[in-house]
């Protein structure tokens, strides 16, 4: 190991002159919440990802909860997905009154397991009415989404969907039509091409938290094929009044005139961080790629220890976590002193997920016990996310792996011990 120990956080935004431009711009401008630098984001969002309709948002968070609102989500039903993400997947439904239908996971992907939300569909009893699915793209890796709507489109039960919004009306409900998709996208790079991850269901939801794919500190974008779905969030993104403020600005007149005419939330993008935005939006290609780069690294460095699996690739990811799974057969070792000896060298790490079923309020408010979710469980317990993202340097990523395999070789005790 090299007699200097570097500090390497987790992960660190990669922004430079061009960003800093962009909030300058806005700062002289005179207009800093929400007007025309974050409607230009929407459309030039809107033409990468491939989708009609783009509403850009204070978080993903906020996209999620006005997704399954629009969707038509009511008090008392049930929105299926893998309890390995983060606490913003599920709590969103409770917003609603409605409760998460957690299914494992799949070891591979660490995403929902198609085959398991099949079973888990097929032998609901009929008095809980899963209207949403929600798949989230763990660290990038594409979920099952074709398997997923045959899954759906095979289900015979009498679950509903909202097919109708007209104008700025609540939606209404079709008791015949199928399960709609939400698309947790948080951890997705907006993709211009192959299956666009986040605009493959009915809604779906991009993240620009700090350390995502692309950053404006705190963001997300909704994605919708469905016009009257994204009037709806539109509305209730920004108190339920029918006139966005920038439209009232601009237009001379009556100005200041407008109606609430639901009881919306507060939930809108601010011109500041929409011009971030904008600039990551056009280095979408060049992040990504970086991030594809260490990944590639890392995985042919580490793949030969005995002790370490590498995640998921199938070629489509957006590489936004890189989370290893240690062999526990082969290591002397737990997971935490994995982790504690590599912060000790220096490399700063993260554990995704720590899965909702074992944490204390969805215990509490559904009885759930950890072994529920053997998979979820046992991925939680062996893995570890190393830095990754574009800023990190190639010494840097070198120092990573000599200290991966400094603590883990250390700690190896053979295939067959
Ligand atoms: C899987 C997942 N979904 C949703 C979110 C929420 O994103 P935001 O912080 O933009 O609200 C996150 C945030 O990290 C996430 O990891």
């Amino acid at each position: 190991m090299s007699p200097t120990i570097k500090n390497i956080p987790f992960a660190r935004p990669s922004l430079g002159p061009e960003e800093e431009e962009a909030v300058l711009r806005v700062m002289r401008s005179g207009w800093l919440t929400t007007g025309s630098e974050a409607e230009a984001f929407e459309g030039e969002f809107a033409e990468r990802a491939g989708v009609e309709h783009a509403v850009a948002l204070s978080s993903a968070t906020a996209g999620l909860h006005l997704g399954l609102e629009a969707l038509g989500v009511q008090e008392g039903e049930f929105v299926a997905m893998s309890p390995y993400t983060f606490a913003a997947t599920a709590e969103v439904t409770r917003y609603l009154g409605a409760h998460p239908l957690f299914v494992d996971i799949d070891p591979e992907t660490l995403n929902i397991d198609a085959r398991q939300l099949d079973e888990t569909l097929s032998t609901l009893d009929h008095t809980r009415r899963v209207r949403v699915v929600l798949p989230v793209h763990i660290g990038g890796v594409p979920c099952p989404m074709h398997e997923i709507r045959q899954v759906i489109d095979n289900q015979r039960h009498s679950n509903s969907r909202p097919t109708s919004i007209t104008g700025n009306s609540r939606p209404t409900l079709d008791p015949a039509a199928p399960i709609s998709i939400l698309e947790d996208a948080a951890h997705v790079s907006p993709s211009a091409g192959g299956d666009r991850l986040g605009t493959m269901g009915e809604v779906g939801v991009f993240s620009f938290y700090a350390n995502k794919p692309i950053t404006t500190g705190e963001g997300g974008m909704l994605c919708t094929h469905n016009a009257e779905l994204a009037q709806r969030v539109r509305l209730m993104r920004l108190h339920g009044i029918d006139r966005q403020v920038w439209d009232r600005y601009r237009s001379v007149g009556a100005g200041w005139r407008y109606e609430v005419v639901e009881a919306g939330y507060k939930y809108n993008m601010p011109d500041l961080l929409a011009a971030i935005g904008r600039v990551q939006l056009r280095r979408t290609e060049e992040l990504r790629r970086r991030r594809s780069d260490i990944a590639m690294y890392y995985n042919q460095a580490l793949c030969d220890t005995g002790y370490l699996r590498p995640p998921a690739d199938n070629g489509n990811t957006s590489h936004h976590l890189y989370i290893l799974r240690l062999i526990p057969e082969h290591l002397k070792i737990t997971r935490d002193e994995f982790i504690a000896r590599l912060n000790e060298l220096g490399v700063g790490t993260s554990v995704h997920y720590i899965p909702l079923h074992i944490m204390p309020y969805y215990q509490r408010r559904y009885g759930l016990k950890p072994t529920d979710f053997p998979e979820a469980l046992r991925a939680f317990e062996w893995c570890i996310s190393l830095p990754i993202y574009p800023d990190l340097t190639d010494e840097e990523r070198e120092y990573v792996v000599r200290a991966v395999r400094l603590v883990g070789d250390a700690a190896y005790q053979g295939k067959g011990a």
